[in-house]
């Protein structure tokens, strides 16, 4: 255990190394994918969340890559979604004929993710695909689901890996359930 982690009211649902195992398995399922495509593939990080997975994904694929960021924000400072998304930091370089892989830390309500499919449509890319490491296990209203999960969770919030609580606990190397 962390000594993060005892200043908290969390308990682990994911260890470190079912993490590590998990992105190595996606990266692998990536590669396979995309390894016969012959333009280019941009990783489209999701800020500030995806942040740690996107640097060990990425690393777990064996192709050529590019990175960019895009910062959208549809939680407040609470704990529940408020369905509203807004853009915070766009992409710095074109995606027109590139293959663009969305990387999510977490697909709640997945609002957030079938916002930024149509905002990176309209942008002409070759193909657009969702890799989420974290799925929760909900109802949804939306029309799109993403194409690589590495974990299906249950209805629980969730904190550490890149999510965080307020801004805080992204920095725990695993992911806990939060219950104060
Ligand atoms: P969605 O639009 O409801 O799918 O929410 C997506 C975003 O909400 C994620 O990118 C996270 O930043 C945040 N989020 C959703 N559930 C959790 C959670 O359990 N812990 C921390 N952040 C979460
Ligand atoms: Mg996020």
């Amino acid at each position: 255990m962390s000594a993060l982690m005892k200043q908290f009211p969390v308990s682990e649902l994911i260890s470190e190394e079912a993490i590590k195992n998990k992105v190595k398995e996606l990266g692998l399922a990536i590669t396979s994918h995309y390894e016969h495509h012959t333009e280019p593939l941009v990783l489209v990080g999701v800020l500030k969340g995806s942040i740690l997975f996107l640097a060990d994904l990425c690393r777990a694929i064996a192709l050529p890559l590019e990175i960019e960021m895009m910062g959208v924000s549809s939680y407040g400072e609470a704990t529940k979604s408020s369905g509203v998304v807004r853009i915070t930091q766009d992409l710095v370089r074109p995606i027109k004929d590139k293959h663009v892989l969305i990387v999510e830390d977490i697909f709640d309500s997945g609002l957030t993710v079938k916002y930024l499919c149509d905002n990176l449509k309209a942008r002409d890319p070759k193909s657009i695909k969702v890799c989420t490491l974290l799925k929760k296990d909900i109802q949804r209203t939306v029309d799109i689901s993403p194409d690589f999960v590495g974990f299906n969770i249950p209805d629980k919030f969730v904190v550490g890996y890149g999510l965080d609580l307020t801004e805080r606990l992204r920095n725990l190397p695993m992911i806990c359930v939060y219950k104060p």
